[in-house]
């Protein structure tokens, strides 16, 4: 048989997250697998290499599994607001913060004041932060611009960082991320620019994959989001929401009722919100490192939502207000330790599932034909990555084919 492009052999186990039925038997694993790569694809999987490959990897017993999915981020922006970090640790609140001027509309000045070019340079260290953590897919949303312009332009950002990184990035449009201020007294007047000139040219450009809305009392309404999402729909841009994060607002069900891909935080989500999501299919994204950097208690209750059959998906949320983190592992222990998730619940968080938050089930998973995005572990089982709490195991990251970390 022709030789393998890469050769990975020596694993402890090859997560391939293909099975069906628990968490456990999703994790699906070949116990001492070995992956055969050719041409930035998975060409077998098993434990009897059929060939040797021109360049091989030994595991030296680490586990290997797929390159993990950051399916909610935004980490194009400018600016700093550690101080506003530094007011949340003298008790104000997110909320309080934002009524005072702070908040996302602090980062909307720095980022519209910031060209195409430093974006990107402010960007990528953050995307290698990322890789560096396993990632080797990330969802990124615009919604620091928050005019037509430079929404645009944030989008085009998410678009070259794709060429300039090895992580593939998937654009998500947040147009109703907060009321821009020149809007404060017509917030009617953005929702319908959004709708009449924003929305056509990123679907017609395919600038984003997902149009999102925050639903919050700093932020939009149910009407509001539901007159946006519906409008990007007719255009081929697929619904998400950030919903009950920082109150209670029954924006699970209303995503829900919109047949939303996700339903993302959901810290203060009702039981009704949970039947519904459980109802419609809605994968439900968790944020952990932002409901605890931004002290946006309680957690949200993944037990509940995974017992409910809800697809529970984890993401690192990072951004400059309410998770300035990169760091998949602690997100992975906090759903373990706060959210009530099990350890094989985090790993799919992260794959599977997070796959499935981007609509895209070609990752997230091994699979012979797909692509061959991988991470091997300096740890012989996922049980190790959560327990070694906040820390980084990560050994190599091989995206399509290619070792590149
Ligand atoms: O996902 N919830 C709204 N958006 C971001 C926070 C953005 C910010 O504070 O800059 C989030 O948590």
């Amino acid at each position: 048989m022709e030789r393998f492009d890469l050769l990975i052999h020596g694993a402890s186990e090859v997560l391939t997250c293909t099975g069906e039925g628990t968490a456990e038997a999703k994790l699906a694993p070949i116990t001492k697998g070995a992956i055969g790569v050719r041409d930035g694809r998975i060409a077998w999987l098993g434990t009897e290499p059929p060939a040797r490959g021109e360049f091989e990897v030994d595991a030296r017993g680490g586990f290997v599994g797929p390159g993990f999915v950051d399916c909610h981020t935004h980490v194009v922006f400018a600016g700093d607001r550690s101080g506003e970090f530094e007011q949340r640790c003298q008790g104000k609140t997110y909320l309080e913060i934002a009524a005072a001027g702070g908040g996302i509309a602090r980062t909307v000045t720095a980022t519209r004041a910031a060209s195409e070019q430093e974006l990107i340079e402010l960007a990528v260290p953050r995307l290698e932060r990322l890789l560096r953590h396993g990632v080797t897919t990330a969802e990124v949303k615009s919604g620091y611009g928050l005019d037509v312009e430079s929404e645009l332009r944030m989008l085009r950002v998410i678009a070259r960082l794709g060429e300039r990184t090895p992580i593939s990035l998937v654009g998500t449009v947040l147009a109703l991320h907060a009321v821009p201020p020149e809007f404060k007294a017509d917030r009617a007047g953005w929702v319908r620019k959004v709708i009449d000139e924003l929305l056509p040219v990123v679907a017609r450009e395919k600038l984003a994959r997902f149009n999102d809305v925050f639903v919050e009392q700093s932020a939009f309404t149910h009407e509001e989001a539901r007159s946006c999402l519906e409008a990007g729909r007719a255009l081929g841009l697929s619904p998400r929401l950030h919903v009950d994060q920082l109150t209670a607002n029954g924006g699970a069900q209303l995503a829900a009722s919109l047949g939303a891909v996700t339903a993302d935080h959901l810290e203060q989500i009702s039981s009704e919100g949970i039947a519904a999501l459980a109802k419609a299919g809605t994968v439900a994204v968790l944020a952990p490192t932002s409901t605890l950097f931004a002290k946006a208690r309680p957690f949200a209750p993944g037990r509940a939502l995974a017992d409910a059959g809800v697809k529970v998906a984890l993401c690192t949320n990072c951004n400059p207000g309410s998770s300035h983190s990169e760091n998949v592992f602690l997100s992975m222990g906090l759903a373990c330790v706060e959210n009530g998730l099990t350890p094989a619940e985090a790993y799919l968080g992260f794959t599977r599932h997070g796959a499935d938050a981007i609509s895209d089930p070609s990752l997230g998973r091994l699979q012979v034909g797909g692509p061959a995005d991988l991470v091997l572990f300096n740890a012989d089982s996922y049980r190790a990555l959560p327990y070694h709490f906040a820390m980084n195991d990560v050994a190599h990251v091989v995206k399509a084919g290619r070792l590149i970390f």
